[in-house]
Formats: C-alpha cells, structure tokens, sequence
C-alpha cells in the first residue's frame, strides 16, 4: 500500500468513525426528547383522571348533597370537604395513590393545587406559582413544563390553570354569609372568600419521575447504537475489501503498464538503430566521396615524388610541398572523420542548441550527394532561435528527414531545379520546423506511418 492509499484510507476511517460519533449523539438527543414526549402524554392522562374526578364531585356528589339538604335529611349548613370539595378530594385519592405506589417500590407522582388566597393554607402558591398563576390569568400561558431535580431523579414538573371561578364557586368563595356553617367551622371566614367570576383562582401541577420513560429511552439509545455500530463495521469491512480488491486490480494494470512502456521503450529503440544504421549507410556513402578527392590527390603527388627521385631530379621545393600537401590532406581527412564519429557518439544530454547550425551540420554530411545531384538547400532559420533538446536525437531526425527529401527529388527525373526550404516559426509553447521539398508531396499511403 502506497502513502496516498494510506491517508486516504485513515481519512475514510477517521470520517466514518466522527460520523457515528456525531449519529449517535443524535440518536441520544433524540431518544431523550422521545422520553419527554412520553412523559408529558402519561402526564396528561394522570390529569384527566384527576379532573374527570373533580368533575364526578362537581357534578355528581355536590349535586346529590344538595338534594339531600333539600329533603331536609341533611341539614342546611352541613359542609364536608370528604364528600363537597373535589380539591380535597382529589388530593386525598392522590395520596392514597402514592401510598399504593410506594407497596409496590414506584416513585410518587404528586398533584398540587397553588392559589394566591387559598382556603387549605397548605395550597399557598410559592413565588414561583403565584408568577405562574398570574401568567395563566393574563392568557400569557396555558400550560408550564419544565424538568426538575428531585429526590428520586429528574421530573416532569407540569402546571396547567383549574377551572375558571363560576356561579357554582360563588357559594363557597364569595361572601363568607352565604357560604355553609359547616364550612365556616371548619376552615373560619377569612380564607378562599371574595373571588372574582372569570378569574383562574388555582393551578394544579404534578411532578412527574421521569425514571421510566429514561429507561425506555435508555433501551432504544442501546438498540440505536448497537445497529449504528453493526452497520459501520460492515461498511468498514466492505470498504477493506473493495479497496483491497482495487488495489490490486491497480498493482496488475500497473505491471501490465509497465511492460507496455518497457516494450515500447524497447521498440524505439530498435527503430533509432535502424535508422542510425540508415545513416550510417549515408555517412559512408559520404566519406567515402569526401575523401577520393583528397586521396587521389595525395596518390598523385607522391607517385610524382617517388619517379622523380627514381630519376634523381627530385626538386627539393616540390618535395616539401608534396608533404606539406600530404600532411593537410590528412588533417582534413581526420578532421572529416572526427566529425563523423562526434555526430553518431556525442553524449546523451540536453544542450541549448541552434536549429540553423543543426542544419548545416546536417548538410555537412550529405553535401557531396547533395552537390552531386544539385539540389539547392535554403537554411531560413533565423540564427537567433534557440531551444534546449538533445543534439544527436535532432540531427538524427533531421537527417532522415532532408535525406528522404533528398532521394524524393532524385528520384523525379524531371529537369526542373531540386530545392529544400527549411524554415522555422517560434510559437510561445513549441518550435515548428518545417522542411519542404518539391518533389511532389508523400504518398498516401505512407501517409498514416508518419506520426
Ligand atoms: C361547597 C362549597 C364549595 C364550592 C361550591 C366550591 N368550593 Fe372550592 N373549595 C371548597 C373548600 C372547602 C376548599 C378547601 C378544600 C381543602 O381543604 O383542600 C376548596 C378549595 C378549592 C381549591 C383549592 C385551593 C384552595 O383554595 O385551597 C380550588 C382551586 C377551588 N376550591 C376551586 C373551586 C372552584 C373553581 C369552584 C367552582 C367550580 C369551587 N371551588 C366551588 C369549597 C367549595
């Protein structure tokens, strides 16, 4: 495994592990906010039951007290909260409530009625429910729910507003005249009197434990995390796999590359033999003309010399410029084949090179035939232009290329004059360099081989 495979994969991994990090601190929120959805529906049902009881009370058992004063069975002024006040009656029934959930080790779920002028002193509103109460009158509120702190953990603490004071209130929390002896016995003439009608005189609010419903969202958290986790690592594994799988799919198509690349390599440099053999041919073919001249010239003199002093009329003048002649005829031929052998062995490195004078090397090599078959070679290089490259590889190219258009215009026989324009136009990215002939253009065929 390379670096990059290596990074992107912690990357993958640091990514995905941050992902179920983040997912599951969702799912807590989440499951938390499910619990006090919960919460708040078991609370509402709590309350309808106590107010279908108050209701019963109401509705149901004051009712059947009056009736039973108007009979005379019972007295006028008889007053019992056990049997007349739903609020004392509910509150009862919640403590019998609690008294049963206690048997059976459950937290207690407590209502609480809270009025500014309570008639029960232990229904005195705090501050905190007096704001409340007078929240709900001004119909700032119509419910107040909040999680509270309390001995058996976090609760639901939940207020809502009781009944609003009616005609029905008014004979027991009006004017202390009217209300039942009973009453007045029992709770005296000062508290729970001169309501108003309309008025919101009390709330009523429970605390409720949210112990079970943090166990259910504790359950489904659990559930939530275990299945993230599952998923996660099948996807990791999946990920493993597949890239293990990529990966070496990669390695193979790299190897196959590199045997393509190695082949190719291989190639062009068969075709580079090739044609350096090619001009080689050329070359030889070249030397062999730059040097007749010379070498006859040299057979001449010395075959001179040699009768001469034979006859013994050696002219000691033309004996020394005989070898003067000699020793500069082999000057030019070595200088001629040092050219040769620098041209095909020069070393293999970038060089800044003149095109213009790459050329008239070029022509230097083949000059005979070129004098031979008269062909006429126009170098419009601008001398000024200059490229970085490798030398040999150049001329190489060159010389294939003035070479073919050199045997094109010899074989057209015709007898108009054989010329090669070389010329060059420098563009910001590359060089063109562009070698006519008018030999009447490549064939076809040969077309496509070319690049
Ligand atoms: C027959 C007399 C009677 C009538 C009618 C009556 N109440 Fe009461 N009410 C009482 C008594 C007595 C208490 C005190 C009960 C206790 O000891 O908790 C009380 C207490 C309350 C409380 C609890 C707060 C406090 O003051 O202690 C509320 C709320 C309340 N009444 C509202 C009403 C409303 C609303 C109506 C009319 C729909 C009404 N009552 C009608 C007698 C009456």
């Amino acid at each position: 495994m390379n670096k990059n495979d290596f990074i992107f994969k912690n990357r993958v991994y640091i990514f995905s592990f941050l992902l179920f990090i983040l997912l599951n601190i969702s799912f807590f929120y989440l499951t938390r906010y499910y619990s006090f959805h919960k919460a708040e529906e078991k609370v509402e049902d709590f309350l309808l039951n106590v107010k279908a009881l108050r209701n019963f009370v109401s509705h149901g058992q004051k009712n059947e007290i009056y009736s039973l004063k108007e009979q005379n069975i019972l007295e006028k002024g008889f007053f019992s909260p056990v049997l007349m006040s739903s609020t004392y009656i509910s509150a009862r029934v919640n403590e019998e409530y609690n008294e049963l959930l206690k048997n059976i080790n459950r937290p207690p779920i407590k209502i609480r009625f809270s009025s500014i002028n309570p008639r029960n002193p232990n229904n005195k509103a705090s501050d905190l429910e007096a704001d409340l109460l007078k929240k709900f009158n001004k119909k700032e509120l119509s419910v107040y729910k909040e999680v509270v702190k309390t001995e058996y953990g976090d609760a639901l603490y939940y207020a809502v507003p009781t009944k609003i004071t009616t005609d029905a209130c008014m004979r027991c929390h009006s004017d202390p005249k009217i209300a039942p002896t009973g009453l007045i016995e029992i709770y005296g003439n000062k508290a729970g009197f001169y309501e108003h009608k309309g008025d919101i005189r009390a709330m009523l609010s429970t605390l409720y434990p949210m112990e079970a419903e943090y166990k259910d969202s504790a359950m489904l958290f659990l559930i939530l995390l275990c299945s993230s986790f599952i998923i996660f690592s099948l996807i990791i594994i999946f990920f493993n796999k597949y890239t293990k799988i990529l990966h070496k799919n990669n390695s193979l198509l790299k190897e196959r590359i590199d045997l393509e690349v190695s082949n190719n390599k291989e190639k062009d440099l068969l075709i580079l033999q090739q044609s350096k053999m090619a001009s080689m041919g050329e070359m030889i073919e070249n030397i062999t003309h730059q040097w007749k001249q010379p070498l006859s010239a040299m057979m001449t003199q010395s075959t001179g010399t040699l009768l001469q002093k034979e006859l013994g009329i050696v002219d000691e003048k033309a004996y020394v410029k005989t070898l003067e002649n000699v020793v500069s005829n082999v000057n030019y031929l070595s200088t001629t084949i040092y050219f040769f052998k620098e041209f095909f062995t020069g070393e293999r490195e970038k060089k800044v090179l003149q095109p213009k004078i790459l050329i008239e090397k070029v022509c230097n090599v083949i000059i005979s035939s070129i004098k031979r078959h008269s062909i006429q070679i126009e170098n419009n290089i601008d001398a000024s232009i200059k490229i970085k490259s490798y030398e040999n590889e150049l001329i190489q190219v060159f010389l294939n290329i003035i070479n073919n258009a050199k045997d094109a215009l010899v074989e057209q026989d015709n007898a108009k004059t054989r010329y090669i324009i070389i010329d060059a136009t420098d563009t910001e990215d590359y060089l063109e360099i562009s070698i006519k002939d008018n030999a009447g253009g490549i064939k076809e065929e040969y077309l496509k081989k070319i690049f």
